[in-house]
Protein backbone atom coordinates (compact mmCIF):
# COMPACT_ATOMS: atom_id res chain seq x y z
CA UNK A 1 0.00 0.00 0.00
CA UNK A 2 2.86 2.25 0.67
CA UNK A 3 2.98 4.93 3.15
CA UNK A 4 0.67 7.14 2.74
CA UNK A 5 -1.00 10.48 4.06
CA UNK A 6 -4.75 10.42 4.59
CA UNK A 7 -6.53 13.77 4.76
CA UNK A 8 -9.31 15.82 5.32
CA UNK A 9 -9.91 17.74 1.29
CA UNK A 10 -12.76 19.97 2.80
CA UNK A 11 -14.04 21.08 6.34
CA UNK A 12 -13.60 18.17 8.68
CA UNK A 13 -15.79 14.90 8.71
CA UNK A 14 -15.20 13.82 5.69
CA UNK A 15 -15.36 10.16 7.13
CA UNK A 16 -12.01 9.62 7.33
CA UNK A 17 -12.27 7.52 10.30
CA UNK A 18 -14.34 4.65 8.07
CA UNK A 19 -11.61 5.17 5.45
CA UNK A 20 -8.80 4.62 7.68
CA UNK A 21 -10.12 1.39 9.24
CA UNK A 22 -10.52 0.24 5.45
CA UNK A 23 -7.20 0.87 4.39
CA UNK A 24 -5.56 -0.60 7.90
CA UNK A 25 -6.02 -3.96 6.63
CA UNK A 26 -3.10 -3.34 4.51
CA UNK A 27 -0.88 -1.13 6.08
CA UNK A 28 0.98 -1.69 9.70
CA UNK A 29 1.37 1.26 11.43
CA UNK A 30 -1.47 4.12 11.89
CA UNK A 31 -0.19 7.42 12.83
CA UNK A 32 -1.86 10.23 14.44
CA UNK A 33 0.46 13.53 13.62
CA UNK A 34 -1.93 16.21 15.52
CA UNK A 35 -5.22 17.91 16.65
CA UNK A 36 -6.70 16.50 19.67
CA UNK A 37 -10.01 15.31 20.97
CA UNK A 38 -12.23 17.74 18.89
CA UNK A 39 -11.40 14.83 16.04
CA UNK A 40 -14.45 12.37 15.93
CA UNK A 41 -14.08 9.58 13.67
CA UNK A 42 -16.68 7.02 13.45
CA UNK A 43 -15.79 3.62 12.86
CA UNK A 44 -18.70 0.91 11.77
CA UNK A 45 -17.29 -2.58 12.85
CA UNK A 46 -19.75 -5.73 12.69
CA UNK A 47 -22.31 -4.43 13.98
CA UNK A 48 -20.74 -1.92 16.71
CA UNK A 49 -20.78 2.07 16.58
CA UNK A 50 -17.08 3.38 17.79
CA UNK A 51 -15.98 7.22 17.83
CA UNK A 52 -12.38 7.17 18.09
CA UNK A 53 -11.44 11.03 18.92
CA UNK A 54 -7.67 10.74 20.27
CA UNK A 55 -6.62 6.64 19.87
CA UNK A 56 -6.05 6.10 15.63
CA UNK A 57 -9.10 4.42 14.07
CA UNK A 58 -6.74 1.41 13.12
CA UNK A 59 -7.11 0.04 17.06
CA UNK A 60 -10.02 -1.64 15.61
CA UNK A 61 -8.06 -4.07 13.82
CA UNK A 62 -6.12 -6.95 15.62
CA UNK A 63 -2.20 -6.85 14.99
CA UNK A 64 -2.08 -3.22 13.79
CA UNK A 65 0.36 -0.54 15.40
CA UNK A 66 -1.19 3.03 16.44
CA UNK A 67 0.73 6.23 17.15
CA UNK A 68 -0.47 8.61 18.75
CA UNK A 69 2.94 11.20 17.45
CA UNK A 70 4.27 14.35 18.63
CA UNK A 71 2.29 16.94 16.63
CA UNK A 72 -0.80 15.73 18.44
CA UNK A 73 -2.44 17.77 21.90
CA UNK A 74 -3.52 15.08 24.90
CA UNK A 75 -5.57 15.24 28.01
CA UNK A 76 -4.48 12.14 29.49
CA UNK A 77 -8.03 11.52 31.46
CA UNK A 78 -9.63 11.98 28.02
CA UNK A 79 -7.21 9.04 26.95
CA UNK A 80 -7.89 6.44 29.67
CA UNK A 81 -11.29 6.88 29.20
CA UNK A 82 -11.38 6.66 25.37
CA UNK A 83 -9.02 3.06 26.35
CA UNK A 84 -11.24 2.02 28.67
CA UNK A 85 -14.49 2.32 26.32
CA UNK A 86 -12.72 0.47 23.50
CA UNK A 87 -11.24 -2.35 25.63
CA UNK A 88 -14.93 -2.54 27.13
CA UNK A 89 -15.52 -3.33 23.91
CA UNK A 90 -13.48 -6.44 23.71
CA UNK A 91 -10.70 -4.44 21.79
CA UNK A 92 -7.04 -5.18 22.84
CA UNK A 93 -5.24 -2.06 23.89
CA UNK A 94 -1.60 -2.91 24.50
CA UNK A 95 1.61 -2.76 22.89
CA UNK A 96 -0.30 -2.14 19.79
CA UNK A 97 -0.50 1.86 21.01
CA UNK A 98 2.27 4.11 21.40
CA UNK A 99 2.28 8.00 22.78
CA UNK A 100 4.75 10.09 22.35
CA UNK A 101 6.62 11.42 25.15
CA UNK A 102 6.78 15.46 23.23
CA UNK A 103 2.92 15.05 22.90
CA UNK A 104 1.68 18.40 24.69
CA UNK A 105 -0.38 17.76 27.58
CA UNK A 106 -4.25 19.25 27.11
CA UNK A 107 -5.10 20.73 30.96
CA UNK A 108 -7.98 22.03 32.49
CA UNK A 109 -7.56 25.83 32.42
CA UNK A 110 -7.15 25.48 28.51
CA UNK A 111 -10.81 23.89 28.30
CA UNK A 112 -11.86 26.65 30.79
CA UNK A 113 -10.13 29.03 28.35
CA UNK A 114 -11.12 27.87 25.36
CA UNK A 115 -14.71 28.39 26.38
CA UNK A 116 -14.10 31.95 28.08
CA UNK A 117 -12.36 33.14 25.05
CA UNK A 118 -15.88 32.18 23.23
CA UNK A 119 -17.97 33.60 25.48
CA UNK A 120 -16.02 36.72 25.26
CA UNK A 121 -16.06 36.87 22.03
CA UNK A 122 -19.89 36.44 21.49
CA UNK A 123 -21.00 36.91 17.54
CA UNK A 124 -17.46 36.04 16.79
CA UNK A 125 -16.70 33.40 18.39
CA UNK A 126 -15.11 30.33 16.36
CA UNK A 127 -17.71 27.77 17.52
CA UNK A 128 -14.72 25.10 18.73
CA UNK A 129 -15.23 21.95 20.67
CA UNK A 130 -14.17 23.54 23.88
CA UNK A 131 -11.64 21.14 24.10
CA UNK A 132 -9.29 23.33 24.89
CA UNK A 133 -6.96 22.63 21.92
CA UNK A 134 -6.32 26.61 20.93
CA UNK A 135 -5.21 27.10 23.90
CA UNK A 136 -2.93 23.90 24.38
CA UNK A 137 -0.91 24.99 21.04
CA UNK A 138 -0.14 28.37 21.97
CA UNK A 139 1.06 27.10 25.00
CA UNK A 140 3.30 25.14 22.82
CA UNK A 141 4.02 27.59 20.88
CA UNK A 142 5.03 29.97 23.76
CA UNK A 143 7.37 27.00 25.13
CA UNK A 144 4.97 27.08 28.16
CA UNK A 145 3.64 23.54 27.51
CA UNK A 146 3.65 20.53 29.85
CA UNK A 147 4.22 17.38 27.87
CA UNK A 148 3.70 13.65 28.66
CA UNK A 149 7.30 13.29 29.28
CA UNK A 150 6.95 15.86 31.89
CA UNK A 151 4.10 13.61 33.12
CA UNK A 152 6.34 10.64 33.42
CA UNK A 153 8.16 12.34 36.19
CA UNK A 154 6.07 12.90 38.45
CA UNK A 155 7.71 15.49 41.00
CA UNK A 156 8.88 17.83 37.76
CA UNK A 157 5.23 17.64 36.48
CA UNK A 158 3.85 18.82 39.73
CA UNK A 159 6.52 21.57 40.17
CA UNK A 160 5.57 22.97 36.72
CA UNK A 161 1.74 22.35 37.00
CA UNK A 162 1.84 24.31 40.16
CA UNK A 163 3.64 27.42 38.17
CA UNK A 164 1.15 27.01 35.15
CA UNK A 165 -1.81 27.00 37.31
CA UNK A 166 -0.71 30.13 39.46
CA UNK A 167 -0.44 32.06 36.07
CA UNK A 168 -3.54 30.78 34.42
CA UNK A 169 -5.45 31.09 37.35
CA UNK A 170 -4.83 34.89 36.96
CA UNK A 171 -6.10 34.79 33.36
CA UNK A 172 -8.88 32.89 34.10
CA UNK A 173 -9.92 34.87 36.84
CA UNK A 174 -9.43 38.24 34.32
CA UNK A 175 -11.90 36.85 32.06
CA UNK A 176 -14.97 35.79 35.36
CA UNK A 177 -14.46 32.36 35.16
CA UNK A 178 -13.61 29.86 37.72
CA UNK A 179 -10.28 29.26 39.09
CA UNK A 180 -8.69 25.05 38.67
CA UNK A 181 -7.71 23.31 42.16
CA UNK A 182 -3.51 22.71 41.78
CA UNK A 183 -4.17 19.51 44.01
CA UNK A 184 -7.34 18.44 42.49
CA UNK A 185 -5.53 18.38 38.68
CA UNK A 186 -2.38 17.11 40.32
CA UNK A 187 -3.78 13.83 41.35
CA UNK A 188 -6.27 13.37 38.55
CA UNK A 189 -3.37 13.93 35.67
CA UNK A 190 -0.60 11.95 37.83
CA UNK A 191 -3.27 8.78 37.90
CA UNK A 192 -4.07 9.01 34.49
CA UNK A 193 -0.22 9.47 33.55
CA UNK A 194 0.40 5.57 35.51
CA UNK A 195 -2.26 4.39 33.74
CA UNK A 196 -0.53 5.67 30.41
CA UNK A 197 2.77 4.83 31.55
CA UNK A 198 3.26 1.52 29.65
CA UNK A 199 2.72 3.63 25.94
CA UNK A 200 4.20 6.20 26.04
CA UNK A 201 7.95 6.18 24.42
CA UNK A 202 10.03 7.85 21.86
CA UNK A 203 7.52 7.28 18.45
CA UNK A 204 10.24 8.91 16.16
CA UNK A 205 12.51 5.81 16.81
CA UNK A 206 9.72 3.40 17.05
CA UNK A 207 9.02 4.61 13.68
CA UNK A 208 11.93 4.51 11.85
CA UNK A 209 12.88 1.08 13.22
CA UNK A 210 8.95 0.16 11.40
CA UNK A 211 10.41 2.05 8.43
CA UNK A 212 13.42 0.62 8.49
CA UNK A 213 11.76 -2.97 8.82
CA UNK A 214 9.71 -2.34 5.71
CA UNK A 215 6.39 -1.53 7.48
CA UNK A 216 3.80 0.32 6.17
CA UNK A 217 2.17 3.39 7.61
CA UNK A 218 -0.98 5.25 7.13
CA UNK A 219 -1.38 8.73 8.98
CA UNK A 220 -4.81 8.97 10.17
CA UNK A 221 -5.51 12.99 9.77
CA UNK A 222 -7.77 15.11 11.74
CA UNK A 223 -9.80 18.12 10.90
CA UNK A 224 -9.36 18.87 7.49
CA UNK A 225 -7.65 20.99 4.77
CA UNK A 226 -9.88 24.39 5.25
CA UNK A 227 -9.46 23.83 9.67
CA UNK A 228 -5.84 24.33 8.75
CA UNK A 229 -4.48 26.93 10.72
CA UNK A 230 -2.15 28.13 7.74
CA UNK A 231 -4.26 27.11 4.59
CA UNK A 232 -8.02 27.07 6.18
CA UNK A 233 -10.61 29.73 6.95
CA UNK A 234 -8.48 31.72 9.38
CA UNK A 235 -9.21 32.37 12.34
CA UNK A 236 -12.23 30.05 11.67
CA UNK A 237 -10.08 27.06 12.00
CA UNK A 238 -8.43 24.88 14.55
CA UNK A 239 -5.17 25.23 16.09
CA UNK A 240 -3.01 22.79 14.28
CA UNK A 241 -1.71 21.91 10.51
CA UNK A 242 -4.30 19.90 9.45
CA UNK A 243 -2.72 19.21 5.70
CA UNK A 244 -0.18 16.62 4.89
CA UNK A 245 2.73 18.66 5.69
CA UNK A 246 1.59 18.66 9.19
CA UNK A 247 2.30 14.63 9.31
CA UNK A 248 5.56 14.67 8.89
CA UNK A 249 6.43 17.13 11.36
CA UNK A 250 3.40 15.71 13.78
CA UNK A 251 5.28 12.36 13.72
CA UNK A 252 9.12 12.42 12.87
CA UNK A 253 9.05 11.08 9.76
CA UNK A 254 10.87 12.84 6.69
CA UNK A 255 8.70 14.13 4.26
CA UNK A 256 10.48 11.79 1.22
CA UNK A 257 9.46 8.64 3.02
CA UNK A 258 5.99 9.41 2.25
CA UNK A 259 4.67 7.55 -0.69
CA UNK A 260 0.80 9.01 -1.28
CA UNK A 261 -1.46 11.39 -0.54
CA UNK A 262 -5.06 10.19 -0.78
CA UNK A 263 -7.49 13.22 -0.07
CA UNK A 264 -11.32 12.07 1.55
CA UNK A 265 -14.10 13.91 0.54
CA UNK A 266 -17.61 14.23 0.92
CA UNK A 267 -20.09 13.81 -2.27
CA UNK A 268 -21.71 17.09 -0.93
CA UNK A 269 -19.67 19.43 2.23
CA UNK A 270 -19.94 19.94 5.80
CA UNK A 271 -18.83 22.43 8.21
CA UNK A 272 -19.53 22.56 12.03
CA UNK A 273 -18.86 25.50 14.10
CA UNK A 274 -18.70 29.41 12.55
CA UNK A 275 -16.62 30.60 9.45
CA UNK A 276 -17.42 31.15 5.91
CA UNK A 277 -19.12 27.98 3.52
CA UNK A 278 -19.32 29.29 0.10
CA UNK A 279 -21.78 26.43 -0.81
CA UNK A 280 -24.18 25.97 2.23
CA UNK A 281 -27.80 25.12 1.59
CA UNK A 282 -30.48 24.61 3.83
CA UNK A 283 -32.22 22.39 1.44
CA UNK A 284 -29.64 20.12 1.50
CA UNK A 285 -29.30 20.15 5.22
CA UNK A 286 -33.06 19.69 6.08
CA UNK A 287 -33.03 16.70 3.47
CA UNK A 288 -29.66 15.30 5.57
CA UNK A 289 -31.07 16.36 8.70
CA UNK A 290 -34.10 14.60 8.43
CA UNK A 291 -32.55 11.04 7.22
CA UNK A 292 -31.18 11.88 10.76
CA UNK A 293 -27.61 11.99 8.76
CA UNK A 294 -24.63 14.69 9.91
CA UNK A 295 -24.92 15.50 13.48
CA UNK A 296 -21.12 16.15 14.74
CA UNK A 297 -19.54 12.67 16.45
CA UNK A 298 -17.92 14.89 18.89
CA UNK A 299 -19.89 17.57 20.13
CA UNK A 300 -23.39 16.42 18.61
CA UNK A 301 -24.02 19.37 16.86
CA UNK A 302 -26.16 19.82 13.88
CA UNK A 303 -23.60 20.01 10.97
CA UNK A 304 -24.29 23.12 8.52
CA UNK A 305 -24.50 21.22 4.67
CA UNK A 306 -23.97 22.26 1.25
CA UNK A 307 -23.33 21.39 -2.22
CA UNK A 308 -19.76 19.89 -3.31
CA UNK A 309 -17.41 22.66 -3.27
CA UNK A 310 -14.50 22.03 -6.41
CA UNK A 311 -12.90 25.36 -5.72
CA UNK A 312 -11.82 23.92 -2.08
CA UNK A 313 -10.89 20.87 -2.98
CA UNK A 314 -8.97 21.66 -6.18
CA UNK A 315 -6.95 24.08 -3.71
CA UNK A 316 -6.46 21.05 -1.43
CA UNK A 317 -4.91 18.55 -3.99
CA UNK A 318 -2.57 22.05 -4.56
CA UNK A 319 -1.92 22.18 -0.91
CA UNK A 320 -1.57 18.50 -0.18
CA UNK A 321 -0.66 16.81 -2.97
CA UNK A 322 -3.48 14.65 -3.38
CA UNK A 323 -2.90 11.74 -5.55
CA UNK A 324 -5.90 9.71 -4.98
CA UNK A 325 -9.35 10.45 -4.12
CA UNK A 326 -12.12 9.11 -1.92
CA UNK A 327 -15.69 10.01 -1.91
CA UNK A 328 -17.64 9.11 0.89
CA UNK A 329 -21.34 9.61 1.44
CA UNK A 330 -22.11 9.27 -2.21
CA UNK A 331 -25.67 7.74 -0.72
CA UNK A 332 -26.73 10.56 0.84
CA UNK A 333 -27.34 12.16 -2.39
CA UNK A 334 -29.60 9.32 -3.74
CA UNK A 335 -32.68 11.39 -3.76
CA UNK A 336 -31.65 14.28 -5.12
CA UNK A 337 -32.92 15.15 -8.48
CA UNK A 338 -30.71 18.18 -9.97
CA UNK A 339 -27.32 18.12 -7.78
CA UNK A 340 -25.39 20.99 -8.31
CA UNK A 341 -21.23 21.14 -7.88
CA UNK A 342 -19.35 24.37 -7.23
CA UNK A 343 -16.99 25.12 -10.31
CA UNK A 344 -15.65 28.87 -9.59
CA UNK A 345 -16.41 31.79 -6.95
CA UNK A 346 -17.88 35.26 -8.12
CA UNK A 347 -16.06 37.75 -6.08
CA UNK A 348 -17.77 41.57 -7.45
CA UNK A 349 -17.63 41.10 -11.02
CA UNK A 350 -14.54 38.81 -11.23
CA UNK A 351 -14.58 34.69 -11.54
CA UNK A 352 -11.78 33.20 -9.24
CA UNK A 353 -11.07 30.08 -9.04
CA UNK A 354 -9.03 29.68 -5.36
CA UNK A 355 -10.38 30.59 -2.51
CA UNK A 356 -9.92 33.90 -1.18
CA UNK A 357 -7.18 33.79 2.02
CA UNK A 358 -9.37 36.01 3.65
CA UNK A 359 -12.34 35.20 5.74
CA UNK A 360 -14.30 38.16 4.62
CA UNK A 361 -13.57 38.35 1.27
CA UNK A 362 -14.85 34.46 1.03
CA UNK A 363 -17.80 34.94 2.64
CA UNK A 364 -18.98 37.56 -0.10
CA UNK A 365 -17.79 34.95 -2.75
CA UNK A 366 -21.29 33.87 -4.92
CA UNK A 367 -20.37 30.11 -6.16
CA UNK A 368 -20.62 29.57 -9.87
CA UNK A 369 -22.41 25.65 -10.50
CA UNK A 370 -22.55 23.51 -12.41
CA UNK A 371 -25.99 20.94 -12.87
CA UNK A 372 -25.51 17.12 -13.19
CA UNK A 373 -27.74 14.98 -13.46
CA UNK A 374 -29.08 12.66 -10.14
CA UNK A 375 -29.64 9.24 -10.24
CA UNK A 376 -32.92 8.93 -8.13
CA UNK A 377 -31.62 5.25 -6.93
CA UNK A 378 -30.46 3.74 -4.15
CA UNK A 379 -26.76 3.16 -3.95
CA UNK A 380 -25.92 1.51 -0.60
CA UNK A 381 -25.94 -2.12 -1.94
CA UNK A 382 -23.23 -1.27 -4.50
CA UNK A 383 -20.57 -3.12 -3.92
CA UNK A 384 -18.21 -2.89 -7.21
CA UNK A 385 -18.18 0.74 -9.09
CA UNK A 386 -20.30 -0.92 -12.23
CA UNK A 387 -23.18 -1.87 -9.95
CA UNK A 388 -23.36 2.07 -9.27
CA UNK A 389 -26.01 4.03 -11.57
CA UNK A 390 -24.46 5.41 -14.44
CA UNK A 391 -24.98 8.98 -13.40
CA UNK A 392 -23.25 8.07 -10.08
CA UNK A 393 -21.05 6.96 -11.73
CA UNK A 394 -19.96 10.07 -13.91
CA UNK A 395 -21.00 11.88 -10.77
CA UNK A 396 -18.00 10.42 -8.11
CA UNK A 397 -15.67 10.56 -11.87
CA UNK A 398 -16.35 14.42 -11.68
CA UNK A 399 -15.32 15.35 -8.51
CA UNK A 400 -12.14 13.55 -8.97
CA UNK A 401 -11.67 15.28 -12.24
CA UNK A 402 -12.26 18.78 -11.06
CA UNK A 403 -10.03 18.09 -7.68
CA UNK A 404 -7.49 16.72 -9.47
CA UNK A 405 -6.78 13.13 -8.09
CA UNK A 406 -7.64 9.60 -9.49
CA UNK A 407 -10.90 8.25 -8.08
CA UNK A 408 -9.49 5.27 -5.93
CA UNK A 409 -12.44 4.77 -3.25
CA UNK A 410 -16.17 5.28 -3.21
CA UNK A 411 -18.02 5.11 0.02
CA UNK A 412 -22.27 4.28 -0.13
CA UNK A 413 -22.74 3.46 3.65
CA UNK A 414 -20.89 3.49 6.86
CA UNK A 415 -20.22 0.08 6.62
CA UNK A 416 -17.01 -1.31 5.49
CA UNK A 417 -18.46 -3.61 2.81
CA UNK A 418 -20.16 -0.76 1.34
CA UNK A 419 -16.60 0.51 0.20
CA UNK A 420 -15.83 0.39 -3.25
CA UNK A 421 -12.01 0.36 -4.52
CA UNK A 422 -11.52 1.36 -7.98
P1 LIG B 1 -14.38 11.82 10.27
O1 LIG B 1 -14.26 12.78 11.38
O2 LIG B 1 -13.80 12.34 9.00
O3 LIG B 1 -13.87 10.44 10.60
O4 LIG B 1 -15.95 11.67 9.98
P2 LIG B 1 -17.12 11.52 11.07
O5 LIG B 1 -17.07 10.14 11.64
O6 LIG B 1 -17.10 12.64 12.04
O7 LIG B 1 -18.39 11.74 10.16
C1 LIG B 1 -18.64 10.97 9.04
C2 LIG B 1 -20.01 10.31 9.21
O8 LIG B 1 -20.38 9.72 8.00
C3 LIG B 1 -20.03 9.19 10.24
O9 LIG B 1 -21.30 9.13 10.82
C4 LIG B 1 -19.78 7.94 9.39
O10 LIG B 1 -20.29 6.76 9.98
C5 LIG B 1 -20.55 8.31 8.17
N1 LIG B 1 -20.11 7.73 6.90
C6 LIG B 1 -18.86 7.65 6.40
N2 LIG B 1 -18.90 7.25 5.11
C7 LIG B 1 -20.20 7.08 4.81
C8 LIG B 1 -20.92 6.73 3.62
O11 LIG B 1 -20.35 6.50 2.57
N3 LIG B 1 -22.29 6.71 3.70
C9 LIG B 1 -22.96 6.95 4.84
N4 LIG B 1 -24.28 6.86 4.83
N5 LIG B 1 -22.33 7.31 5.97
C10 LIG B 1 -20.98 7.38 5.95
P1 LIG C 1 -12.69 15.49 12.66
O1 LIG C 1 -11.29 14.92 12.84
C1 LIG C 1 -15.17 19.00 12.13
C2 LIG C 1 -13.90 22.65 14.16
C3 LIG C 1 -14.78 23.17 15.27
C4 LIG C 1 -14.54 24.66 15.12
C5 LIG C 1 -13.06 24.72 14.76
C6 LIG C 1 -12.15 24.98 15.94
O2 LIG C 1 -13.75 14.68 13.28
O3 LIG C 1 -12.91 15.81 11.22
P2 LIG C 1 -11.31 23.47 17.96
O4 LIG C 1 -12.07 22.78 19.05
O5 LIG C 1 -10.47 22.56 17.14
O6 LIG C 1 -10.52 24.64 18.46
O7 LIG C 1 -12.45 24.09 17.00
O8 LIG C 1 -12.75 23.46 14.19
N1 LIG C 1 -13.46 21.25 14.33
C7 LIG C 1 -13.95 20.23 13.61
N2 LIG C 1 -14.94 20.20 12.69
N3 LIG C 1 -14.48 17.88 12.43
C8 LIG C 1 -13.47 17.90 13.31
O9 LIG C 1 -12.65 16.86 13.50
C9 LIG C 1 -13.19 19.11 13.99
N4 LIG C 1 -12.30 19.48 14.93
C10 LIG C 1 -12.46 20.79 15.11
O10 LIG C 1 -16.14 22.83 15.06
O11 LIG C 1 -15.26 25.15 14.01
MG1 LIG D 1 -15.48 13.78 12.73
Amino acid sequence: MANTILVGAQWGDEGKGKIIDFLTEKADVVVRSQGGNNAGHTVIAGDKKYVLHLIPSGILRPGKACVIGNGVVLDPVAVVAEIEGVRAAKIKVGKNLLISDCAHLVLPYHRLLDEARELAKGKGKIGTTKRGIGPAYADKASRTGLRMGDLMQPELFSKKLALRIKENNAVLKAFGAKPVSFKKVNEEYLAAGEVLRPFVCNTVVYLHEALKAGKELLFEGAQGTFLDIDHGTYPYVTSSNTTAGGAATGSGVPPHRIDRVLGVMKAYTTRVGEGPFPTENDQISDMLHAMGREFGATTGRARRCGWFDAVATHFATMVNGIDDVAITNLDGLDTVDVIKVCVGYKSGRKKIDVPPSDFLQLAECEPVYIELPGWLTPTSGARKFEDLPPNAQAYALKLAELTGGRLAIVSVGAHRDQTILL
